[in-house]
């Protein structure tokens, strides 16, 4: 059973086409948006060495010819050094203007290839063939592409939309049980921010989702595709409704530049913990029920995830400090903090100048319960 998701852009529409077996049919899916029957892969090495043949297969059943370029996999690939690697090499394949770039793999290739598209000869189109869960639900999906630099993350980018997304749930096979369910504390904020009835259809099938069953898999992606198309179309520059998507994320950033974007915490990891923070922040507001952090916490420690700060591994800033990193994130806007908080599971919204104060305490008690 394969789901499509149209992400109606105007003259940036493209659709998004979400099941198993996509990669085995990735040529015929391409090939009517191609000029000449050719494409430019970027991927990593991991999923070079897991996909890349049966991309190569699935491409040529449809008769276009590839070549690719296998990036070191991890967070620091996303930064000048590789993304200058990338675009050289695009030039050296004579991508054209009218040529199809591929992004095969993660959000660090995702976000990077499609930034390299970006600026390729002014804009070359590409296409999203996302190899994880978060990236299926979210990086692929809306057109932020970008890079890292020493100043923080995703500073320096552009907004791309894609022309197609293959989210080939088959692949989600070969994710760690850690990277999947990373990526699934990204579906969960889909549910805890605009869709209470998703929340407890992943509150029954979240087991079944992590130990594998297909359909359900395709279901959960699709439904959080569908939230964030819906969104992006309001909101494709994030001028209002698109903050809704970071809902999580002030926490989130704080926690990763905190743990020095290690593998002590993964990026959907620190989502999952935000998410329980912004939710348990609005009820110390008055703004929510207790009832609704206590939910959120309880399914997160059901499917096994790092629910609070006491989760961390290793030292980790005080309360101040990590208020510190909040105020660096770039979603601080003329220096007040911007939280996405919530009136009920479902129910977001976004919340300018949150008193610091109820930050600070909400982070000293979870800090003193390490
Ligand atoms: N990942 C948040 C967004 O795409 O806006």
């Amino acid at each position: 059973m394969r789901q499509n998701v149209h992400v109606d852009l105007g003259a940036r529409a493209y659709d998004v086409e979400i099941g198993p077996g996509l990669i085995a049919v990735a040529g015929a899916r391409i090939a009517p948006i191609l000029a000449r029957p050719r494409v430019a892969v970027l991927t990593d090495e991991t999923v070079a060495a897991l996909h890349l043949d049966a991309l190569r297969d699935g491409l040529a059943a449809g008769g276009v010819a590839m070549e690719a370029l296998a990036l070191p996999p991890g967070e620091g690939t996303k930064g000048w050094p590789q993304f200058s690697r990338a675009v050289e090499w695009l030039l050296e394949q004579k991508v054209e203007r009218r040529d199809v770039v591929v992004a095969f793999g993660g959000g660090v290739i995702g976000d990077l290839g499609g930034f390299a598209a970006a600026v390729l000869r002014r804009g070359v189109r590409f296409v999203q063939i996302p190899t994880t869960l978060l990236a299926q639900v979210d990086s692929s999906v809306g057109g932020k592409t970008g890079i890292n630099t020493a100043q923080g993350k995703n500073l320096v980018g552009a907004f791309h939309q894609p022309s197609l997304v293959l989210a080939d749930t088959d692949v989600l096979g070969t994710l760690s049980a850690r990277d999947f369910l990373a990526g699934y504390g990204e579906v969960v904020k889909y549910g805890l921010l605009g869709d209470a009835g998703f929340f407890s259809w992943l509150e029954r099938m979240g087991p079944a989702l992590a130990a594998g069953d297909g359909e359900a898999r395709v279901q959960a992606v699709t439904r959080s595709v569908e939230m964030k198309a819906r969104i992006v179309e309001r909101d494709e520059t994030e001028q209002g409704d698109r903050a809704l998507l970071n809902l999580g994320h002030t926490f989130c950033h704080a926690l990763e530049s905190a743990t020095g974007y290690s593998d002590r915490l993964l990026h959907g990891e620190g989502v999952a913990i935000g998410c329980a923070l912004a939710f348990e922040l609005s009820a110390r507001l008055g703004l929510c029920a207790q009832e609704a952090p206590s939910r959120v916490r309880a399914h997160l420690r059901d499917m096994g995830m790092k629910t609070d700060l006491a989760d961390i591994q290793g030292d980790l800033p005080g309360a101040e400090g990590l208020l510190t990193l909040m105020a660096q994130d770039k979603k601080v806007v003329d220096g007040r903090l911007r939280f996405i908080l919530a009136r009920d599971i479902g129910a977001a919204f976004v919340a300018d100048d949150v008193p610091g104060d109820a930050v600070l305490g909400l982070l000293r008690d979870g800090l003193r319960g390490r």
